[in-house]
């Protein structure tokens, strides 16, 4: 049965993994914060797998979401259409952008976390965070390839880190289970795992991940 992933953010991040998805013979339906009226573009290059719409009506038809764009305290999320749903947030907290997260600031929670409390009845992972989206298809590599990178994924919820495993390995990459969710802050800017993003594969990254240290700020 074919898979749809509501794709919601259709930036850099949410129109390339729409591509590599469909590749990979998945459905799509995208949202963004304007409406469907302005991603025909998109729709009209990934062709008929692809379709657009409201963010509640994309949630509502996807299998799994993406989220794809950065987490603000007051969203107000599409909860009922994504219950019971893998829903995986691509987002990185940067500062400089989406201003001071006291809580997270502080080393008390995870932005993953506060995203996962946005969506109390979905099974929330931390995805595609530490891969350029300009680089998702030339750093892909095959399972037996060398030089093949590990993503790292971390979730609260075993069948979401699974659904992330099958399908990093269906667009190239290896994985390593940063579980859980509250343990995501080893893959944020100024990490290891972080600065390796390029290069590092399973090995690599698993070692980088016990080599972080919790950033805290003042
Ligand atoms: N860029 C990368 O290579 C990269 C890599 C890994 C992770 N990330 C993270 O992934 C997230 C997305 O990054 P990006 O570079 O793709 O951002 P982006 O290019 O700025 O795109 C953000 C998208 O999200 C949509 N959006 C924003 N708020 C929304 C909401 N409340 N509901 C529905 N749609 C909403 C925007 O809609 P409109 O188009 O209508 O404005 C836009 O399509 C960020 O948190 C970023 O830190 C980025």
């Amino acid at each position: 049965m074919t898979t749809t992933l509501a794709i919601i953010g259709t930036g850099e991040v949410g129109s390339q993994l729409a591509r590599a998805v469909v590749r990979n013979g998945y459905r799509v339906v995208l949202a963004n914060s304007r409406g469907p009226e302005t991603l025909t573009g998109l729709v009209a290059e990934l062709g008929p797998a692809a379709r657009a719409d409201h963010a509640a009506a994309a949630a509502a038809a996807g299998d799994v979401a993406v989220l794809a764009f950065p987490y603000r305290p007051e969203h107000v999320l599409p909860v009922a259409e994504l219950a019971d749903k893998i829903v995986l947030d691509t987002n990185n907290y940067m500062v400089w952008r989406d201003g001071h997260l006291p809580e997270v600031d502080s080393g008390e929670v995870t932005e993953h976390e506060l995203r996962q409390r946005q969506l109390p009845t979905s099974r929330l992972a931390k995805a595609f965070t530490h891969v350029e989206a300009v680089h998702l298809f030339d750093r892909a590599r095959p399972a037996d390839a060398p030089d093949r990178i590990a993503l790292s994924v971390s979730s609260d919820h075993p069948d979401a880190v699974a659904f992330v495993t099958r399908l990093y390995d269906q667009l190239g990459y290896d994985t390593v289970d940063n579980s859980p969710l509250r343990e995501s802050w080893r893959t944020t800017p100024r990490t290891p795992a972080w600065d390796d993003h390029a290069v590092q594969g399973r090995e690599q990254l698993a070692a980088n991940l016990l080599r972080a240290r919790r950033v805290v700020r003042p």
